[in-house]
C-alpha cells in the first residue's frame, strides 16, 4: 500500500526550508483562529460575489453539451494514464464517491461542495491515490466552461455521466456547489501518521470513534479494504463499515447499495509495490506539476496494466464497465478464500480462480483474461447477517437493488448541499426526501405592512427583550454552513428534538413559544397572506434588540426579511436533527463537559466557524449578546455590565480594563471571578470564552476597537450586521 507520511515530518520540512511556521507549531495547545479567516472573501479570485453569482452562471450551461464533453473525455484514453478497458468511467465514479464520502453527519463537514479534493490534505490522502489524474483528465472540460461550472459540480456530474454511460439510470443531477479556493481546516483525526501506518487507526478498543470523526483511519475516506488495521477479519470489518457509513448518514441498506453499486464497476490497482511510487502530490517536485505517486518501476510505454493505487489488484465483475448484478451474484455464489495481491495486500479469491474478467490493457484478448477478487470489506457484507439479507433480497429482485443504489447515490452526492432550495439545474429530481429537511412555504407571503402589524403584536405579548432575543438566537444559530442544515427557517425550534435541547432552556421555551404561536394564529386568522412561526421568531429578535438598544439610549433598526416557512414534525427526522444539537455555544456561554467535547475555546471557534463568522463578527456578536443577558440558564457569567438587558459596549470595556483582577475559582474547570482592584469587591464571574477576549492578542485587538471611545457607533452597526447575517444564514433566496 501507499507509503504513509508522518504529518510532523512535513512540519519539520517546512522549518528546514525557511518557511514561516504558524504559532501552532511552537505552542500546539494555543488557540487557532485560522478557520475563521477562511470566511473572508479575499482569497476568492472571483471576488465576494462569486458565491451569489455562481448559481446564475451555472443556469446558463447547456447540461447536455457538458455531458457530451465529459463522455468524450471518459472514452478517450490518454497515454500518461491509460484508461482501463478504454473507459475512465469507474475511475471517475471513485473520484466522485471519494469527494462526497468525506461528509460527516455529526458536524456537516466534508462532502462534495467546495471540491476540497483539489487541495492538500485530501488530494494527498493515501485513499485518494491516483485521483489527481482523474481531475487532470477533466481539466479540458473545466477550462471550457470556467466560471459557469465549479469543480464540485463537474465532479458530481462526471460521476453521473459515468454511471449513465455504463448503463445505470440515476435519479438526476443537481448543480449549485460553489468552489472553495483554499484547503479547509478540518479536524480529520488525532493521528500524526497516515494510513497504512498502524497508528493511523482512530477507532478505540471498544469500537468507539471520537465525535465528529467518521473515517476509521487518518488518510482514508472510510475503512481499510483489507480489514480493520489490516486484520482480514470480515466480522470486524463489518463493524467498521457500519460505524463509518453511519457517520456519513447512511443506514444499512444505503451502505450495501453504495458498496455493491460502486464495486460493480472497475477494478483495484496493484501492479507494482509501494516502493516503486513517489510521494503524494504535496511532496512531489514542481516538475510533476501537482501530480503525485509517480511510478519509477514502469519501463517503456505505460499501459493500463501498470497502474498502482491501493496495492490490491483485480475486478469484482467479469464486465466492469457495465452496470450488472454481477458484484452481488459473484459475492454470494462463490466460496471466497483469503489470499494476497501481487503487492502482498490481503484480498480474497475464488476457490477455482476462473479467469473470467478482462485484462484492463487488452480487454478483447481472451488469452489475457484474469480471475475476479473481493476485498475483506466486500466479504464483510456477505458474512454480516443484516447486510447478507439485503444482498440476498437484491439478488432475487435486481430492480430493487438498482432503485436503492440510485437513491443512495443521490443522497451521497447532494447530502451536504442542504435543503432543496439550494439545488440548481434542469435535471433536479421532483421527489422530496425527509433528509432534505423540507419546509412548507406560505402560498401568499407577508408584506412590509404586515411586518409593521406583526411588530406591534409581538410587542404586545409581554415577552421581555431577553426572551425574544434568546428565542431568535436559539432558532437561527442552529444553522451550520458546513452542510446548510438547521436555522430558523422551518420553525423547527418548536418541534422535537430542538425544543428539548438543554442549550435552549426547554422549560422557559415552553412559556415563550405559545405566545409567539398565538401571534401567528391571530394574524393568520384575519389575513389572506400567511405568516410562519419561523418569521415571527426572527422578527421577535429584531423587536427585542431595537428595544434593548433604546435602553442604552441608542436608536437602531434591525433589518428583517420575511419569507420563511414552517415544517411539520413528520417532515423532521429527529435522529438526524439531534446531530445539530450544540454541545457548546459560547454566544450563550453554554458548555457541556461531554467526553467527546473539545475544550471551550476550540468549541467557540468551531461554533463561529459553523456560523460562517469572521473574527470581528464573532467578537462583536459575543460581546453584544453578553450585555443582552441571554446566557443559557440565565447564568451571569460574562455579563460584564451593570445594566444587563441594554445593548452596549460594556462587555468590551470591562473585559479590557486593568481595574479588574481575575482569579480562577478553585475546583472549577472553567470559571473565574473578577475583583475590583481598588475595593477588593467581587464584581463579575466569567468563563474561558469571556476572558479570552482580554487574553488572546488577536481577539483583544478586535475587542479594543469596540471598547474605544470612538467605537460605539461601529459597535452598533457591526452588531446588527452580524446578527442579521446569522438570522439569514438559511435564507438562500436572499443570497442569490
Ligand atoms: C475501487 C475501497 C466503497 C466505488 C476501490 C479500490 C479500493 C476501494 C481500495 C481500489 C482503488 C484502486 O486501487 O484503484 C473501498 C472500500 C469501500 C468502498 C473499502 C467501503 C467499504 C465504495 C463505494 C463506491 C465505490 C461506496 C461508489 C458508490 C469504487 C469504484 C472503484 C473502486 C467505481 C473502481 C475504480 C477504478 O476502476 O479505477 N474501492 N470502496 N467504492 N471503488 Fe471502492
Amino acid at each position: 500500500l501507499i507509503a504513509s507520511t508522518t504529518l510532523t515530518s512535513f512540519a519539520s520540512a517546512a522549518m528546514a526550508a525557511d518557511v514561516p511556521s504558524p504559532n501552532q507549531y511552537y505552542w500546539p495547545k494555543g488557540m487557532n483562529l485560522a478557520k475563521l479567516r477562511a470566511h473572508d472573501a479575499e482569497s476568492d479570485p472571483y471576488g465576494a460575489d462569486y458565491y451569489t453569482n455562481y448559481h446564475k452562471k451555472f443556469e446558463q450551461l447547456n447540461l447536455q453539451e457538458v455531458r457530451k464533453d465529459i463522455e468524450k473525455v471518459m472514452l478517450t484514453s490518454q497515454p500518461w494514464w491509460p484508461a482501463d478497458y478504454g473507459n475512465y468511467g469507474p475511475f471517475f465514479i471513485r473520484m466522485a464517491w471519494h469527494n462526497a464520502g468525506t461528509y460527516r453527519a455529526i458536524d456537516g463537514r466534508g462532502g462534495e461542495e467546495g471540491a476540497q479534493q483539489r487541495f492538500a490534505q485530501l488530494n494527498d490522502w493515501p485513499d485518494n491515490a491516483s485521483l489527481d489524474k482523474a481531475k487532470r483528465l477533466l481539466w479540458p472540460v473545466k477550462k471550457k466552461y470556467g466560471e459557469k461550472l465549479s469543480w464540485g459540480d463537474l465532479i458530481v456530474l462526471t460521476g453521473d455521466v459515468a454511471l449513465n454511460q455504463m448503463g445505470f439510470k440515476t435519479l438526476g443531477f443537481v448543480g449549485g456547489r460553489p468552489d472553495d479556493w483554499q484547503s479547509e481546516l478540518i479536524y480529520w483525526g488525532p493521528g500524526t501518521t497516515f494510513f497504512p501506518n498502524k497508528s493511523s487507526f482512530q477507532v478505540g478498543q471498544n469500537g468507539t470513534l471520537k465525535h465528529p470523526l467518521a473515517a476509521t483511519h487518518m488518510g482514508l475516506i472510510y475503512v481499510n479494504p483489507e480489514g480493520p488495521n489490516g486484520d482480514p477479519d470480515p466480522a470486524k470489518s463489518a463493524q467498521m463499515i457500519r460505524l463509518a457509513f453511519g457517520r456519513m448518514a447512511m443506514n444499512d441498506e444505503e451502505t450495501v447499495a453504495l458498496i455493491a453499486g460502486g464495486h460493480t464497476f472497475g477494478k483495484a490497482h496493484g501492479a507494482h509495490p509501494n516502493s516503486c511510487l513517489s510521494g503524494p502530490p504535496v511532496a512531489n517536485g514542481v516538475e510533476h506539476q501537482g501530480l503525485g505517486w509517480a511510478d519509477h518501476c514502469i519501463k517503456g510505454k505505460q499501459t493500463a496494466d501498470d497502474a498502482s493505487t491501493s496495492g490490491l489488484e483485480g475486478s469484482w465483475s467479469a464486465d466492469p464497465i457495465h452496470f450488472t448484478t454481477q458484484y452481488i451474484d459473484n459475492l454470494l455464489n462463490n466460496d471466497w478464500v483469503l489470499g494476497t495481491s501481487p503487492t502482498g495486500a490481503h484480498q480474497w479469491h475464488t476457490k477455482t480462480d476462473d479467469k473470467i474478467a478482462p485484462d484492463p490493457a487488452n480487454p478483447n484478448d481472451p488469452s489475457k483474461m484474469r480471475p475476479i477478487m473481493m476485498f475483506t470489506t466486500d466479504i464483510a457484507l456477505k458474512n454480516d447477517p443484516v447486510y447478507h439479507k439485503i444482498l440476498a433480497r437484491w439478488a432475487e429482485h435486481p430492480n430493487e437493488f438498482a432503485d436503492a443504489f440510485a437513491r443512495a447515490w443521490f443522497k451521497l452526492v447532494v447530502r451536504d448541499m442542504g435543503p432543496k432550495s439550494r439545488y440548481f439545474g434542469s435535471e433536479v429530481p421532483k421527489e422530496t426526501f425527509v433528509w432534505q429537511d423540507p419546509v412548507n412555504m406560505p402560498a401568499k407571503p407577508i408584506n412590509q405592512a404586515d411586518v409593521r402589524e406583526l411588530r406591534k403584536l409581538i410587542a404586545a405579548t409581554g415577552l421581555s427583550d431577553r426572551e425574544l432575543i434568546k428565542t431568535a438566537w436559539a432558532a437561527a444559530s442552529s444553522h451550520r454552513v458546513t452542510d446548510h442544515r438547521g436555522g430558523a427557517n422551518g420553525g423547527r425550534l418548536a418541534l422535537m428534538p430542538q425544543n428539548g435541547w438543554a442549550v435552549n432552556d426547554p422549560e422557559e421555551l415552553k412559556t415563550i413559544l405559545p405566545k409567539l404561536e398565538k401571534v401567528r394564529d391571530s394574524f393568520n386568522a384575519h389575513s389572506a397572506r400567511k405568516v410562519a412561526l419561523a418569521d415571527i421568531i426572527v422578527l421577535g429578535g429584531s423587536v427585542g434588540i431595537e428595544d434593548a438598544a433604546k435602553k442604552a439610549g441608542v436608536k437602531i433598526q434591525v433589518p428583517f426579511a420575511p419569507g420563511r416557512g414552517d415544517a411539520t414534525q413528520d417532515q423532521t427526522d429527529v435522529n438526524s436533527f439531534n446531530l445539530l444539537e450544540p454541545t457548546a455555544d459560547a454566544f450563550r456561554n453554554y458548555y457541556r463537559a461531554d467526553a467527546d467535547n473539545t475544550p471551550p475555546l476550540n468549541a467557540m471557534v468551531d461554533k463561529a466557524d459553523t456560523l460562517g463568522l469572521t473574527i470581528p463578527e464573532m467578537t462583536v456578536l459575543l460581546g453584544g449578546l453578553r450585555t443582552l443577558d441571554i446566557n443559557t440558564g440565565h447564568s451571569a457569567n460574562g455579563v460584564l455590565t451593570k445594566n444587563p438587558g441594554a445593548l452596549s459596549t460594556d462587555f468590551f470595556t470591562n473585559v479590557l480594563t486593568m481595574d479588574t483582577r481575575w482569579e480562577k475559582v478553585a475546583g472549577q474547570e472553567d470559571l473565574y471571578e473578577g475583583f475590583d482592584r481598588a475595593s477588593g469587591q467581587k464584581q463579575w464571574t466569567a468563563t474561558d470564552v469571556d476572558l479570552v477576549f482580554g487574553a488572546n492578542p488577536e481577539l483583544r485587538a478586535v475587542a479594543e476597537v469596540y471598547a474605544s471611545n470612538d467605537g460605539k457607533a461601529k459597535f452598533y452597526n457591526d452588531f446588527v450586521k452580524a446578527w442579521t447575517k446569522v438570522m439569514n444564514l438559511d435564507r438562500f433566496d436572499l443570497q442569490r
